[in-house]
């Protein structure tokens, strides 16, 4: 399987809950490497680019006030499938539809306040990644 990066966010609940340490510890029992990270305060002009795929979305509002609410912990992740394999590790966007033991069943509240995000495929990720840390490799081989 290739080697690919993926980008992560713990968001403004889990950060607020003190449990990065322990989504870290999934991350790296799964065989994923965190390759960079940084701890924002995202703005409201920085969030609503960042989901602007679901500018058109009734929930966005609620999606921008949520993300700049508090600081979130954002991170590249390295390993084998590592898109796919964040996302099983995430569980479903819905906290109450995530498989037991996924990030999501166990740490988030509800469908806005979901804990974590991950992107959806290796394109996604490439994008993602260059917003948040740009200039740096983001690669699958
Ligand atoms: S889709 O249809 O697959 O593109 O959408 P989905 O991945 O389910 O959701 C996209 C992001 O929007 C968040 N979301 C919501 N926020 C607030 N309120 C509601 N109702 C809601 N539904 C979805 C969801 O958590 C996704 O955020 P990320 O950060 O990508 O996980």
């Amino acid at each position: 399987m290739a080697i690919e990066r993926t980008l992560s966010i713990i968001k403004p609940d889990a950060v607020a809950k003190n449990v990065i340490g322990k989504i870290y510890q999934r991350f790296e029992e799964a065989g994923l490497k965190v390759v960079a990270a940084k701890m924002v305060h995202l703005s409201a002009t920085e969030a609503g680019e960042f989901y602007s795929a679901h500018k058109e979305r009734g929930f966005f509002k609620d999606l921008v006030a949520f993300m700049t609410s508090g600081p979130v912990m954002v991170q590249a992740l390295e390993g084998e499938g590592a898109v796919l394999k964040n996302r099983d590790l995430m569980g479903a966007t819905d906290p109450k539809k995530a498989a037991p033991g996924t990030i999501r069943a166990d740490f988030a509240e509800s469908i806005d306040a979901n804990a974590v995000h991950g992107s959806d495929a290796v394109e996604a990720a490439a994008v993602e990644i260059a917003f948040f840390f740009p200039g740096m490799n983001v690669y699958s081989r």
